[in-house]
């Protein structure tokens, strides 16, 4: 009896964890999909049969089947002989429907034949990926499977167009240096998710990574610093040149190598080379062609550093052209990133070349003089059959006729209802460098910010105030991973995922067709997939804390004094309360010498550990025991805080109540 009762969980467990597999599990979500009955089960000498557009992604497609399963498949372009196929898969471009466009495809899986149908190179490959993402996640594995997989994709038909052409991700290799087998392992990622575009931020003020042949001091000078900087442990990098110094770059080989990989992934990668501000590593390498005396030295922190390109040279001018000349003949990308943001005007400000430019021009202020720059720039640009692109700041100051705008802190509104193209990339949804979570004390250091899984999810590109007839101007969005504070690979993915898989579905699939809880339903097979690609990401988990409050500089003294929260409405079931005081902002943090629970005035417990919230936080969660709540009791919190070296701070207080089990 016991024994018969055991087979049957088994096999319940067995059905349940094939219904589990076979539950379709696509990221970014299909425009539509239709299940239908049954499975297809892939075979061990299987053929692909492809027409010649397809050749490459059956081929591709062959190579990653055999590479999970250990099994041969054959590639095929002959038909059988009655000109049918009855069984194997089937990539085509006959018959695919004109509104499937430049990257759409359609397919049907059957019990016997997978046929995928699209009018592109682009629309056949993101079937196949979908196919591999209808398939165990085993199959994104760089290696045959231990073990007994059972190969199989439940029967489907799908139809699916992307909604915008531009899926981007910006990798920032300035501040700390991702070599090319690294960049080459963020486009896999980038292709399982049917994104786009690389924006490669190859140049800022803390490192010059891209060899350019006619002036070899930029690399030679430019690429490396004396240490990883930005307060980073040394071992968290190995990015470390035969001297020591810290850095590295790329050569143009390295270059068409990376742009050609990605290219077989369908990925387009824009460069970015920086211009005229966070400028500092070609200006260490070329200190004449700067504004203002220098001396110019390699930064090592972020942010808005003094030392940009003078305007008034000619000298800049033909320098900068012929880095852009070699830059074209690598890219073939039709954008062509300037950046633009965040100039520092000061240096122009002292400049008497600039400031006799100026008044030569007619220009007003510093914001037009750069809309100048711009402008000569853009011309060059235009000339040699390219589009420039740049950051909002180039909005500033006069938009240059043609170019394209990034959005980071606004302008979409005003350069897509004046006919430029945009990319939304704006930092309330968009920038991967910011904290996932709210409990600091569980994520590694971030740049600041809080950017939950939630939050990227739910932008929606298109600005709520843009007229319909320009909507065609937002070309689509993209997620940021700045690095700062972001030395390796790892770390990198782990700021990327899965904030990335939800970009992915915000880009590419119908706004119609978004549901979180959905969409948190794939991640976990989608997160199994990275795991098979010895990829790392956070694992999602929804937010659980409740901001009570926070303080400002002028609630800080320099003498220990409480603050205090009115906590009443928090006090919902007896249990243990977690309470952070996270710093925010401001020159100094705060020392914390208790925070203390009270009823109606009266202190029912108090956790009187020291802490410290600022720049390097110190046991700054407090935990203290709630009671069940009584009905009138006003209940308050109040925590013994003084300002560490100054009373200018900012932040933010946490609540995170665990009732006790019942
Ligand atoms: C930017 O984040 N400075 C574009």
């Amino acid at each position: 009896m016991k024994t018969k009762i055991l087979i049957a969980l088994a096999a319940l467990s067995l059905a349940t964890a094939a219904l589990a597999v076979n539950e379709p599990a696509i990221i970014p979500q299909p425009q539509s999909l239709t299940r239908l009955e049954g499975s297809f089960k892939l075979a061990e000498e299987m053929t692909i049969y492809t027409d010649a557009a397809a050749a490459e992604t059956g081929r591709m497609l062959a190579g990653k089947f055999r590479q999970a399963t250990g099994w041969q498949f054959r590639v095929s372009n002959q038909t059988s002989p009655d000109g049918k196929i009855t069984d194997g898969i089937l990539l085509t471009t006959a018959g695919a429907d004109a509104a499937l466009g430049e990257e759409g495809y359609e397919m049907t899986v059957n019990t016997n034949l997978v046929v995928i149908r699209a009018r592109t190179a682009a629309g056949l490959f993101y079937g196949a990926v979908t196919l591999v993402q209808l398939l165990p996640p085993e199959m994104c594995s760089s290696s045959a499977a231990n073990g007994q997989i059972a190969w199989e994709a439940p029967c489907v038909k799908i139809t699916d167009v992307p909604r915008f052409p531009w899926r981007g991700f910006m990798l920032d290799v300035s501040r700390h240096f991702f070599n090319q087998d690294e960049v080459k392992q963020m486009l896999n990622t980038m292709a399982l998710h049917k994104l786009n575009t690389l924006h490669w931020h190859l140049v800022d003020d803390n490192g010059w990574r891209i060899e350019i042949k006619k002036y070899p001091k930029l690399t030679s000078v430019g690429a490396w610093r004396d240490g990883v900087g930005f307060g980073m442990d040394k071992n968290s990098t190995t990015a470390y040149g035969p001297d020591g110094r810290y850095g590295g770059f790329y050569t143009q080989d390295d270059i068409r190598e990376v742009i050609a990989y990605a290219a077989r992934l369908h990925i387009t990668i824009i460069p970015e080379i920086e211009m005229p501000g966070h400028s500092l590593a070609a200006l260490t390498a070329y200190p004449e062609l700067g504004s203002g005396p220098g001396p110019f030295e390699i930064p090592l922190k972020g942010g808005v550093n003094p030392g940009i390109f003078s305007p008034a040279k000619p000298e800049a001018f033909e320098f900068l052209q012929n880095v852009l000349l070699e830059v074209f003949d690598l890219f073939p990308a039709k954008y062509i990133h300037i950046g633009g943001d965040e100039v520092p005007k000061e240096p122009w400000k002292k400049d008497a070349a600039c400031q006799a430019l100026m008044k030569q021009e007619n220009l007003k202020n510093e914001q037009e003089l750069q809309s100048w720059f711009t402008r000569r720039m853009e011309a060059f640009i235009n000339a040699h059959g390219k589009t420039l692109l740049g950051w909002s700041e180039i909005l500033e100051g006069g938009l240059a006729q043609n170019a394209a705008v990034m959005d980071w802190i606004g302008g979409a509104t005003e350069a897509a209802s004046k006919g430029h193209d945009v990319v939304m990339s704006p930092t309330s949804n968009c920038y991967f460098d910011y904290y996932q979570g709210r409990d600091h004390t569980e994520e590694p250091r971030a740049i600041g910010g809080y950017l939950p899984l939630e939050k990227v999810y739910a932008l929606e590109p298109i600005p709520a105030k843009l007229a319909p007839e320009f909507h065609k101007h937002i070309l689509g969005a993209q997620g940021n991973v700045w690095t700062e504070y972001i030395a390796n690979l790892k770390h990198v993915q782990y700021m990327a995922f899965p904030r990335l898989s939800a970009l992915a579905e915000v880009t590419w699939s119908p706004k119609t067709a978004r549901n979180f809880e959905d969409f948190t339903r794939r991640l976990k097979t989608n997160n199994q997939r990275l795991e098979q690609m010895g990829v790392n990401f956070r694992t999602y988990r929804p937010e659980t804390r409740t901001l009570i409050g926070g303080w400002k500089p002028a609630q800080i003294k320099s003498e220990p004094a409480p603050l205090e929260w009115d906590v009443t409405k928090l006090v919902t079931a007896a249990g243990n309360v977690r309470v952070s005081l996270e710093y925010t902002a401001g020159a100094c943090g705060i020392d914390i010498a208790w925070v203390a629970l009270l009823a109606d005035g009266a202190e029912l417990h108090r956790d009187a550990h020291v802490g410290f919230t600022g720049g390097s936080p110190r046991q700054p969660v407090y935990s203290l025991t709630v009671p069940s709540p009584k009905p009138g009791v006003h209940y308050t919190m109040r925590a013994q805080v003084s300002g560490s070296g100054g009373t200018d701070s900012t932040g933010n207080v946490f609540w995170d109540l665990k009732p006790l089990a019942k």
